[in-house]
């Protein structure tokens, strides 16, 4: 039984996210969802991240606190993702950024890589992989198989909007990598683009329509 998405239904989210679906909000507006958008899901994909108890000086006294056990890494699927990235490092400056570069092949469908530029010590934390549209899911699990091949071991992939088939081709391969999104979608067209969707998100944010 495949691992459920995690939804995130926050009524603020939902309302961003039928602004981005809307043909009628440009690019301007698209990219500012898209990165708010991004970092509440990522508050929520990160909720159980590993603390270790710290002190530190107010300015008035000594007082126990927390801080991140592990070094965390965003790391943006190109191109679309990185219009959910800047959002999410906003929400956790001290992050560091890796980038991999595919795109789909629209007659096959199937996942091109073209670029891979990841911190060296990208396994010693939790990777957070972002990609706004899990449609085939062939793009996420070929990301996740690139990470693994480093040795990652906690990667979690978050998404604006998924498809059913995604989710279950990410959890066939993957099946201990968490999917985070804002909704799981009704299905897949006969070309691969989700249904309701959002359209071309990469050609949304840039304006290459
Ligand atoms: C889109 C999207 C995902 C991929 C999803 O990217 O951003 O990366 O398609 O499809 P899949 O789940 O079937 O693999 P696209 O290939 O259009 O590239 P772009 O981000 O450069 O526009
Ligand atoms: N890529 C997109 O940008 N949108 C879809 O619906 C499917 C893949």
């Amino acid at each position: 039984m495949p691992a459920a998405p995690h939804i995130i239904d926050h009524p603020l989210v939902q309302d961003m996210l039928a602004d981005a679906r809307d043909k009628e909000t440009q690019p301007a507006e698209f990219r500012r969802l898209l990165a708010r958008i991004g970092g509440l899901i990522a508050y929520e994909a990160t909720r159980d991240l590993a603390t270790d108890t710290a002190t530190i000086d107010t300015p008035l006294e000594s007082a126990e606190a927390r801080r991140l056990r592990y070094p965390v890494t965003i790391i943006p699927i190109l191109r679309a993702g990185l219009g959910m990235a800047d959002g999410i490092h906003d929400l956790m400056p001290h992050a560091q950024l890796g980038h991999i570069g595919l795109f789909r092949d629209e007659a096959t469908l199937q996942p091109v890589p073209y670029y891979e530029r990841l911190p060296d010590n990208v396994a010693d934390g939790p990777t957070l992989l972002i990609d706004p549209m899990l449609a085939t899911g062939g793009s996420a699990i070929k990301a996740v198989d690139m990470l693994v091949q480093r040795g990652c071991n906690d990667i979690r992939l978050i998404c604006l909007v998924a498809a059913p088939e995604g989710v279950k081709t990410v959890n066939d391969a993957h099946p201990n990598v968490p999917i985070y999104t804002a909704s799981l979608d009704r299905q897949l067209n006969d070309i691969g683009y989700i249904l309701p969707g959002l359209g071309d998100a990469g050609d949304r944010l840039y304006g290459t329509l």
